[in-house]
């Protein structure tokens, strides 16, 4: 459509127009109030910020419908900030009926009970990575632990050892890099390599077959799609999609997370009295900050969407995070709220054919994430009067500083003596060691 003949739409529809850019780094939460004011504004905008413009469905109800309706509302695109993709995801980009028979291969792996059987490793890593960083009394959150933990579990899903955790954390963090624009030659470099592993693991297990009920790459490789088994490359994109799926996501919301609870501590003294909690707790933090604010779609005929014009071919932001904020669904939607009813309502994790793939991994990872880390760091507070930052287009806190009191008391938590040391430095967690970006140690 001709932009002469899109402005008389426009004029037509009565939609405001938008010219906000969500892809530029902000100051931490400013995104979250813009993207209220577009919902404020109307139910439905046009953007025009980038090369390609599009709409903006703001309301949960239209929301909701939309991502219900993927024959209309096609996968073709996935963000409405970067129409074009340069490489290929899987299972995202396809639509039904290839996504329903690629989602049913690898629905299983992702299954609650497929993740509660990898508890006893989860925990004992993710106790291992606190023990770690408890005795030195600060730490950058984001790369110090909330990166680390969801990369050694990742690999740990895949039946991958988690010894490659720290060679691969270097690779993806070039990789996500690039999603802010820099460093592009590096990204592609380290995307070669990730590819490359995943071809290696290929390789090894053609060589030695494994157990297909526990190694993912082996099941894959016995899996058909359509009568056919699934081709060497979609393999290696599956699981490179998961991997950038899954790594920044879950590191995003420890982010959040934990900036919200270092400044309410009634919250956080209530939630580590009362662990139960935290699987609640965990829930209604993911409604309160959804990471993955829009999904991005492309219309694949003519319809009229609620008044709206649409045309084939042009693009839709479908608003995760106006709709999780919708106060026509989610009463005070910009407080926390423990006991807030229906709060697996929200759409931080999507809705519909393409809802997350990996959720019930996320919630598992991020509940033992905070409780664990609840037991041996209790109290602690950001360690920075600057201004922090959120990256735009997949909200993600740039570094998060955080110090608390050493107090050797703590030390000793009765359950699990094998992974507790008597004294810092000489438990097992030792694999890693490194000193911490920014904090200030201060032993009682
Ligand atoms: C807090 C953490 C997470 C959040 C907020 C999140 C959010 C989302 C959202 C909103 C979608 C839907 C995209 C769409 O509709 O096009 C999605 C899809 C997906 N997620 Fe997650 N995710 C998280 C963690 C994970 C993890 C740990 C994995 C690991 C496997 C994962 C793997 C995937 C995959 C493979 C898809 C594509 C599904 C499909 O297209 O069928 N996610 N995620």
């Amino acid at each position: 459509m001709s932009e002469v003949t899109k402005a008389a739409v426009m004029k037509a529809s009565g939609c405001p127009v938008s010219h906000t850019d969500y892809t530029v780094p902000r100051p931490l939460f400013e995104t979250y109030e813009l993207l209220n004011a577009e919902r404020e504004q109307g139910p439905f905008l046009w953007n025009d910020s980038r090369r390609r413009p599009f709409w903006m469905i703001t309301e949960y109800e239209h929301v909701l419908e939309a991502l219900q309706m993927p024959d209309v509302f096609s996968n073709e695109v996935i963000s409405a900030l970067s129409p074009e993709h340069t490489f290929d995801l899987l299972p995202q980009f396809l639509d039904p009926p290839e996504h329903t028979a690629m989602r049913r291969v690898l629905n299983r792996w992702f299954a609650p009970a497929a993740v509660r059987r990898l508890e006893p490793l989860v925990l004992s890593r993710c106790i291992e990575l606190i023990e770690e960083l408890r005795p030195v009394g600060g730490c950058d959150l984001v790369s110090d632990f909330a990166i680390r933990f969801p990369t050694d579990l990742f690999l740990a899903t895949l039946n991958l050892p988690m010894s490659d955790g720290d060679v691969f954390l270097g690779h993806v963090e070039n990789v996500f890099k690039s999603f802010a624009g820099r460093e592009l030659e590096a990204a592609a470099r380290s995307t070669d390599w990730i590819r490359d592993y995943f071809d290696r693991a290929i390789t090894a297990r053609e060589r030695e077959p494994r157990d297909t009920e526990m190694d993912f790459i082996s099941r894959l490789l016995v899996s058909e799609l359509g009568g056919a088994p699934i081709p060497r490359e979609d393999i290696i994109t599956i699981c490179y999609t998961a991997m950038l799926a899954g790594l920044d996501t879950t590191r995003s919301a420890l982010g959040y997370i934990f900036h919200h609870l270092a400044r309410d501590p009634d919250l956080r003294h209530r939630l580590t009295g009362e662990p139960s909690l935290w699987p609640k707790a965990v829930e209604e933090f993911v409604r309160l900050y959804p990471l993955v604010y829009m999904d991005g779609r492309l219309v694949t005929r003519d319809l009229d969407f609620h008044g709206v014009p649409m045309r084939k071919g042009d693009i839709v932001w479908l608003g995760l995070g106006t709709a999780n904020h919708d106060p026509k669904k989610f009463a005070g939607p910009r407080t926390f709220d423990i006991d807030r009813e229906h709060v697996n309502h929200h759409l931080s994790f999507g809705a519909g054919p393409h809802r997350c793939l990996g959720m019930h991994l996320a919630r598992h990872e991020l509940v033992i994430a905070v409780s664990e880390w609840h037991k041996r760091i209790p109290d602690y507070e950001i360690a920075t009067t600057e201004q922090l930052y959120e990256r735009g287009a997949q909200l993600s806190i740039n570094r998060l500083p955080l110090r608390w009191e050493v107090l050797w008391e703590v030390l000793w938590v009765p359950c699990c003596p094998s992974t507790n040391p008597a004294a810092p430095g000489t438990g097992a967690a030792t694999r890693r060691r490194r000193s911490c970006s920014a904090m200030t140690t201060r032993d009682s």
